[in-house]
């Protein structure tokens, strides 16, 4: 992983610096977000190892800028079935707490199971947009939210919720995915689903998407906007690791929502053709006997 802290104050490109469009109805698009995540929530859960591997040093990198401490109270939004809130969990020990939340009440249940498994009492979970967090002003020391808040259709909504739900002086940390330059198999993936499904060519400044924060100062600019002091983004270089091409597809199928949300409506022998189509142009990233997909993560941390 290489880490490259962004000059402060870097603003977006010129085609960010007007808000994004929102998407055509918040409320309808969460429906269908939480349905698509209830069912692929145990492809996610079987894929933690795979996922830790990717995310594990960026993982810490964002804990340590949120100031996740011994006996801290660490928010988690939309914290899927968990993986980084073990993390929490361990760091903060049994004198401090977290809360895991989720849009998807069956991605966290596994949360939690994931959590009882391990012995980890300190860890409690709640059903909730992260859009509208039913949480006490000022109750948390930190909050995170790794690889969600991307998938918001308003995500200056959430950021006033989490710096509602800090303390003075709390620290947050968020992780999305970076520049679409960046992050070719999220574009691969997302301009070959929609080309099969005929839908139009991806925007993805869309609110919503994959990559509709990866433009370098869009979430800086949020962040301020929403009230937030000490912005910074670092740039993270997190390559996906694997046999093969073959090995990201299954981990997709199986779990990435969103490109499910896209070919879900095909017949199966088309979508099955989709997803040969993908595997096949995602096969450029072999190198020998290992499949490396490059990835950009992008880190926003700051103070309330
Ligand atoms: C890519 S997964 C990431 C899960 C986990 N943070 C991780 O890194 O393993 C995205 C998660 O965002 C959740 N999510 C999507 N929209 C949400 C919303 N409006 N409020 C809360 N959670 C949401 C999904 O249910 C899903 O669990």
């Amino acid at each position: 992983m290489t880490l490259q802290k962004q000059q402060p104050g870097a603003r977006a490109d010129l085609d960010d610096r007007t808000p994004a469009r929102p998407a055509p109805d918040p409320q309808a698009f969460k429906a269908r977000a939480r349905d698509q995540w209830d069912r692929s929530a145990r492809g996610w859960n079987e894929h933690t190892p795979q996922i830790r591997a990717w995310l594990r040093a960026a993982t810490d990198a964002m804990l340590e800028m949120a100031g996740v401490r011994p006996g801290a109270r660490v928010l988690d939004v939309a914290a899927g079935a968990g993986d980084q809130t073990l993390d929490i969990a361990r760091r903060v020990g049994p004198t401090g707490q977290v809360l895991a939340t989720d849009l998807s009440p069956q991605i966290l249940a596994l949360a939690q199971s994931n959590a009882d498994r391990e012995g980890l009492r300190n860890v409690t979970t709640l059903v909730a947009d992260g859009e509208a967090l039913p949480i006490e002003p000022g109750s948390f020391d930190s909050a995170i939210c790794r690889l969600g808040l991307m998938l918001f259709p308003e995500p200056g909504r959430a950021l006033r919720e989490l710096q509602r739900a800090l303390r003075p002086g709390g620290g947050i940390c968020v992780m999305v995915f970076g520049r679409p330059e960046r992050n070719p198999c999220v574009t691969t993936l997302m301009a070959t689903a929609l080309k099969h499904a005929g839908l139009p060519a991806p925007d993805p400044s869309q609110p919503g998407s994959l990559l509709s924060l990866g433009r370098p100062g869009r979430l800086d600019e949020l962040f301020r906007q929403a009230g937030f002091h000490d912005v910074a983004t670092t740039t993270v270089d997190a390559p996906f690791r694997l046999p093969s091409a073959r090995h990201y597809v299954d981990f997709v199928r199986s779990s990435a929502s969103p490109i499910q949300q896209i070919l879900g409506r095909l017949e199966p022998d088309a979508a099955q053709a989709a997803w040969q189509d993908i595997e096949a142009r995602l096969a450029r990233f072999q190198a020998g006997d290992a499949w490396i997909g490059p990835n950009e993560l992008l880190l926003t941390a700051a103070r309330r």
